[in-house]
């Protein structure tokens, strides 16, 4: 078992999110928006946003995965869920848990542009720096990272720890390091 490290507790996470939807209440005022969370990694933040947002909203969900079971990507994205709306002409704000090697970011910007919508944003919660391959534009990020396994407030490894309402950092022994 990996040992486990706070980086974010759930207080500044709070304050982080608050924050988020502060800039994001300013720029859409007046405006329609359509909050796209990605699950499953996005399912806590999405809910947390929206909940701090005072804008005319809808809310969907897409799915794609790109990890197998461990921390590394397999590079390859497969499409879970897709939207249950239209989003032709509306203005589209995409939520995401982590961003790292951006490659997800790109497959889903490509995907969802192709539908012509009015706009579309990306808020991140984490920008995770050390492994990225692609160059992403990231318009509300929540916290920069540069590296390490980051689980917790809807983050998993393996399917666990999404439940816990802080960032943990999964720290491996020296031992495991060698596996
Ligand atoms: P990317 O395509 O490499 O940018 O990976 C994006 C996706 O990989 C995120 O939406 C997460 O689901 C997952 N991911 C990347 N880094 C972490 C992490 O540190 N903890 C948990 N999931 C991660
Ligand atoms: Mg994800």
């Amino acid at each position: 078992m990996p040992a486990e490290k706070t980086v974010f507790s759930s207080q500044q996470i709070a304050t982080r999110v608050a924050e988020l939807a502060h800039r994001i209440n300013g720029d859409y005022a007046g405006r329609k928006l359509l909050v796209v969370g990605v699950l499953t990694g996005a399912f806590i933040f999405t809910a947390d946003l929206v909940r701090a947002l005072d804008l005319d909203l809808a809310v969907d969900f897409i799915q794609v995965s790109s990890y197998g079971r461990g921390t590394s990507s397999s590079g390859e994205i497969t499409l879970g869920k897709d939207l249950d709306y239209e989003i032709c002409n509306r203005e589209v704000l995409l939520v995401e848990d982590i961003i790292d090697t951006g490659r997800t970011l790109t497959w889903l910007r490509h995907h969802l542009f192709a539908r012509r919508p009015a706009s579309f944003k990306v808020c991140a919660l984490l920008d995770k720096r050390e492994r990225r391959e692609v160059e992403v534009e990231i318009d509300y990020a929540g916290f920069r990272v540069e590296r390490g396994f980051l689980v917790g407030y809807g983050l998993d490894y393996a399917g666990r720890y999404r439940q816990r309402p802080e960032i943990l950092e999964l720290v491996r022994t020296t031992r495991q390091t060698q596996e």
